[in-house]
């Protein structure tokens, strides 16, 4: 067993002695997405600084624990607060807690992430599943030896987001007649917000939405055969689209004013799972 390995074993066996149950479903809550904890009842609450090997976030908006607990029947996991490569984490520390989820037994993983729209027929506020994404971090977290335990050296990434759950997302925008986007998202390693011309470079290479975060969990996701779903809500028009600054404010106001009908829509699509 690796280094990494043995650290992914303490962390999940540390989370068993805390929750009494295996959930199926796990989930990342990003910026403004933590409204999502509402759906949870019966919370046990576990401080990311209390789980061995697990890096704490630093992002304002991230609040750092995990939530166990139900959502109706299905029982979840859901990290609220991620860690991003901007932070400094390596790519490996951003997708620990994923190999955590799956060394617990979750099934499905269900990402979630502020993002700038690029697509112009966007609007601020407006929810959109990822269908497929662009890394263009210039980093991937299966860099290194490959970890034979945690999955294949060379993973299939046809199909990297699940068909079904995103009939599942779209079954549910149709029963809650709550419209939702869909579309391709890149990764560009921030902190910064992008420039306009590198808006109009991914714009041009197929994005209709950019951000900071989602991608490296997707991979490692793939790569332990998780199925996988995002959500990205678009807190923004992306640069140079707007004639105004970008600003880290606008993203959480955004996020606030949509917050009640995410949490529905989730509350909804987390139990037809
Ligand atoms: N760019 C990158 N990340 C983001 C943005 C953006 O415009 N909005 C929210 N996260």
């Amino acid at each position: 067993m690796s280094e990494y390995t043995e650290r992914i074993q303490k962390a999940a066996q540390a989370l068993r002695e805390r929750v009494p149950f295996i959930p199926k479903v796990g989930m990342v809550l990003g910026s403004g997405w933590n409204i999502l904890i509402e759906n949870i009842e019966n919370p046990i609450r576990v401080p990311y600084g209390e789980v061995p090997g697990m890096k704490v976030s630093t992002v304002p908006g991230h609040a750092g624990e995990w939530v166990f607990g139900t959502i109706g029947e299905q029982k979840v996991a859901v990290m609220n607060g991620r860690l991003h490569m901007y932070e400094g984490w390596d790519p490996k520390d951003v997708t620990f807690p994923v190999r955590v989820m799956k060394a617990l037994g979750i099934e499905v993983l269900i990402l979630t992430n502020a993002a700038g729209a690029v697509n112009k027929s966007f609007q601020p506020g407006d929810l959109m599943m990822i269908t497929d994404h662009l890394n263009l971090a210039g980093r991937n977290p299966l860099w290194g030896p490959n970890e034979d335990e945690l999955g294949p050296r060379f993973p299939d990434m046809s199909h990297p987001y699940d068909g079904e759950l995103m009939n599942l997302a779209r079954e549910a925008s149709r029963q809650l007649s709550f419209p939702i986007r869909e579309g391709v998202y890149a990764l560009l390693p921030g902190p910064c917000f992008e420039t306009p011309a590198e808006i109009r470079m991914v714009r041009t290479l197929g994005a209709d939405a950019v951000g900071m975060s989602t991608i490296p969990e997707v991979i490692a996701a793939n790569h332990g055969g998780m199925r996988v779903l995002a959500l990205s809500c678009m807190t923004n028009m992306a640069a140079g689209i707007l004639d105004q600054p970008l600003s880290h404010q606008e993203v959480l106001d955004t996020a606030n004013r949509v917050k009640e009908p995410y949490r529905l829509f989730m509350k909804t699509l987390v139990q037809m799972i």
